[in-house]
């Protein structure tokens, strides 16, 4: 069992510092918002520190899971930054899902310190967070992988090293690039069936044991259907991600032609409100056309 600090107690990051504690684990979180961390404190009997600093100092292992780019920059970095709270050999994980870039200054700068780092983004979403099933692509040096592996299974499923620093982000990038297309495929499947005057709990029933099957049909499809979207991932994540997927296509140079106007119609839910509606609210817009 490993002495922890876990950084970031939002959707995510609260039930899976609840599962490194349940395991047995010995977990201090930090929070900026300090309810939040008291609120964990007392539901699982760890303890709270008050900067990421203080949280890391005497952890083996350091998890941060924040919202973006900046937010890591913030947490990390500085005098109260966990970086600097963190002894020599020890490790840092990144939970956020973020740039392939940061995931390398990170890196860079954990190494700089004789630290180390692994970024490591997680999909499963809020359900697989508090239920400790989460898939975690990670990116770093197999060592510092092999050395957190063991405490990330304490909410992941499938924990995965898939190449150096950035590795994980970049795999994120390619499983939110797959469900981007598919969400707004259903969506319009959805919207097909509902006009065309079908039953539609019994069309998901059916041909979600067929070819059309996936996550999301499985998980989404009635919600949908339902008009219900006050749950899961939010558009606002979902455009986050997808901005860094467009600025890495535009380095490397693949062709991300259906991403790029997804992330157009999720700008059209967010103008229609739907700023921290789940991401199936795709068929929203379908039903603004009429
Ligand atoms: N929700 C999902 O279904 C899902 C699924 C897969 C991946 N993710 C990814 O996981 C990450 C976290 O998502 P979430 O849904 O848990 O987000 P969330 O509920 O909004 O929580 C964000 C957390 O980050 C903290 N934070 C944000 N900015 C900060 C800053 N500048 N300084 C310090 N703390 C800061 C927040 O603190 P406060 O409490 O003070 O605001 C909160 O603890 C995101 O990168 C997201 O894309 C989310």
């Amino acid at each position: 069992m490993a002495k922890c600090a876990f950084i970031g107690l939002g959707i995510m990051g609260y039930p899976m510092a609840g599962h490194l504690q349940a395991k047995g684990h010995e977990v201090t979180v930090y929070n900026r918002t300090s309810a939040k961390a008291d609120q964990w404190v007392a539901q699982h009997r760890g303890r709270a520190a008050p900067t990421p600093r203080e949280a890391a100092e005497g952890a083996e292992l350091v998890f941060m899971c924040v919202g973006n780019d900046d937010d890591i920059r913030s947490v990390a970095f500085g005098e109260d930054g966990a970086l600097a709270g963190m002894a020599e050999d020890r490790v840092l994980v990144d939970h956020t899902t973020a740039s392939a870039d940061i995931a390398r200054e990170l890196e860079a700068a954990a190494k700089e310190q004789r630290k180390h780092f692994v970024d490591a983004p997680v999909s499963g979403g809020q359900a697989g967070a508090e239920n400790g099933v989460l898939t975690i692509m990670c990116g770093g040096e197999q060592a510092a992988f092999e050395r957190a592996k063991p405490a990330m299974e304490a909410y992941g499923r499938a924990v995965t090293l898939l190449g150096p620093a950035g590795a994980g982000q970049l795999t994120k990038m390619v499983n939110q690039i797959c469900i981007a297309g598919l969400v707004q495929g259903l969506a319009e499947a959805m919207n097909f069936g509902m006009r065309a005057g079908l039953d539609m709990e019994q069309v998901i029933g059916v041909i979600g044991k067929g070819a059309a099957q996936s996550w999301q049909m499985d998980n989404r499809a009635k919600t949908m259907v339902q008009g219900k979207f006050d749950f899961g991932f939010p558009v606002e994540w979902m455009r986050k991600d997808l901005k860094i997927c467009l600025e890495e296509a535009n380095r490397n140079g693949a062709l991300l032609l259906i991403t790029a106007l997804i992330d157009q119609y999720y700008h059209q839910v967010i103008k229609a409100g739907g700023r921290r509606w789940d991401t199936s609210s795709l068929i929203h817009n379908l039903q603004l056309l009429d």
